[in-house]
């Protein structure tokens, strides 16, 4: 197998480095830049990449990875603090730039294997710090006009540093260079795909759980739904899944959820209701991380009980996604929400572990191995749905009122964007309980009544998105709907954020 380590130094664009290996054609992973030598080797690598990060070289403190890497016998290709990394390392010399580069910058480049088919003169920079000095075996490949070693490389100990971002769209065919590393340099037959990948994920998931038993936790979205059909063709009836009913589901939602998997996947299915024991540990609760953590440990002892009735399984199968993982915090990255499958996860789990085939992956990547593994195109493009559910999209304490109304109001929106044809045009779309008040009239009385959120966003992978531009009549007559039909709604607004700054969720 054909894999490359992508160590992260905790700069903004490492996901899609790792992603960008995986569209040319090669199984990437991003790892910690503490990863040890072992797990940067595993069982196979064609090659390493080392990722930019917010430090300064020479700082106190900032990131290194085991130099062991440069023994392994491997191409190692630097990006932005990577290539000033391999710098140091080998001798070179850094220094903050006098004139600092930021965005769109032109180029000249030299005619060398890592960059050919670059010929737009154009590359997108971020950085504060330049190589000023090249390690001795290294040279030039590419500069900017404040930037004399842009590129560099040393081809004798196939060792590569570009000081631009070739992951990010601004780079135009930035994605050459991943292709150029992969195949010209590493050598790699770049036959990496989804069908490949279900094949490569069936046998990693066999080799972790052995001969145990797996419980698997299925919300009805597509990221448990591919995990389970992953498990499942790895390990067959060795798996049971349950389908928890937390009480905080869309309208309709548990019997939908249930229909599309008795009728789609031959899977052995348990549906647990659950709904009076989560709301009761959630009442009064209002702070968004203790919501996620109170639901994160209420799952799995859930997933607990039930192991222990069917006699045991050693393992716990979870849907998690990559922006989960980020999002939850890692060595590298800042917390931002814990989403519950990760950072909400009680320390003690009854469980010898977890089995997430998809930890590595982005919704838009999960979704192609859900059509390769011929899970029906409906199930696969469900809108994502968050495990906390309506939980986090009630701003605030929750009750069976606000959930009420909640539930209502996104059944208006669900059903007005379907009608719409927009049901797969729009990444995710939602009402939120925003618990504000406001003074209305209606039928010529006073109203004092809630403000019901309208969340509606575009987007590839849920790392950024852009607020949804709506048709107007569309919005307008969800407004009506929304008001007119649910009780104790007397407003409607529409979430004109982006993420960043925003984020999906309210919570
Ligand atoms: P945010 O709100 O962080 O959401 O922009 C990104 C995507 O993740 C979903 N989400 C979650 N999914 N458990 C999940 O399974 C969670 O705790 C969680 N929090 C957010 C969210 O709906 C969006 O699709």
């Amino acid at each position: 197998m054909e894999r490359i380590v992508v160590l992260d130094f905790g700069g903004q664009y490492n996901q899609l480095i790792a992603r960008r290996v995986r569209e040319a054609g090669v199984y990437s992973e991003l790892l910690p830049h503490t990863a040890s030598i072992q797990e940067i080797q595993g069982e196979s690598l064609s090659g390493i990449i080392l990722t930019g990060g917010p430090d300064s070289v020479y700082a106190k403190g900032a990131k290194a990875c085991d130099n062991g890497i440069f023994s392994l016998g491997v191409p190692v290709l630097g990006i932005c603090y990577g290539m000033q990394y391999i710098a140091k390392v080998f001798g070179g010399r850094i220094e903050a730039a006098p004139v600092r580069e930021y965005g769109r910058t032109p180029i000249r480049m030299q005619d060398h294997p890592l960059l050919r088919g670059l010929d737009s003169g154009i590359v997108w920079m971020n950085h504060n710090d330049s190589v000023f000095a090249m390690p001795d075996g290294f040279s030039a490949i590419a500069e900017t006009e404040h930037c004399p070693f842009a590129a560099f490389a040393d081809d004798a100990r196939k060792l590569y540093g570009i000081q631009f971002h070739a992951e990010v769209a601004h780079t135009p065919n930035g994605a050459l260079i991943f292709r150029n590393f992969l195949k010209d340099i590493c050598g790699c037959a770049c036959t990496y795909s989804p069908s490949g990948l279900a094949d490569m994920l069936v046998a990693q998931i066999r080799a972790q759980v052995g001969k145990d038993r797996v419980l698997g936790a299925l919300s009805g979205g597509v990221d448990s739904s591919v995990a389970s059909v992953l498990v499942h063709n790895a390990i067959g009836d060795r798996l049971t899944c349950i389908f928890v009913d937390h009480g905080l589901l869309r309208q309709n939602e548990a019997e939908e959820v249930l229909g599309f998997y008795r009728d789609q996947l031959n899977l052995n299915i348990i549906h647990v209701d659950a709904r009076e024991r989560f709301l009761s540990k959630l009442a009064g609760v209002t702070d968004p991380e203790q919501k996620r953590k109170i639901i994160g440990t209420e799952f799995v002892r859930v997933f607990e009980e039930e192991a222990k009735k069917l006699g045991g399984a050693e393992w716990l199968l979870q849907g998690t996604i990559y922006p989960d993982v980020i999002e939850s915090g890692t060595q590298t990255g800042a917390t931002i929400k814990s989403h519950h499958n990760v950072g909400g996860l009680p320390k003690d789990i009854g469980f010898k572990g977890l089995v997430e085939p998809l930890r590595m992956f982005f919704k838009d990547e999960v979704r192609a191995l859900g059509e390769s593994l011929g899970i029906a195109h409906a199930l696969v493009w469900r809108q994502p749905f968050p495990g906390p559910g309506l939980a986090i999209r009630v701003l605030g304490d929750i009750t069976e009122e606000k959930l009420s109304i909640l539930r209502q109001s996104d059944f208006i929106l669900r059903e007005e964007i379907a009608a719409a044809g927009l049901a797969e045009k729009v990444w995710q779309y939602f009402t939120v309980f925003t618990g504000m008040r406001s003074v209305g009239v209606m039928g010529d009385q006073r109203t004092y009544d809630y403000a019901i959120g309208v969340r509606a966003v575009t987007s590839t992978d849920a790392m950024t998105v852009e607020w949804a531009e709506l048709p107007y009549p569309l919005l307008r007559r969800i407004s009506e709907r929304i008001i007119g039909e649910v009780p104790h709604v007397n407003r409607v607004v529409y979430d004109i954020t982006s993420k960043p700054p925003g984020t999906i969720e309210w919570e």
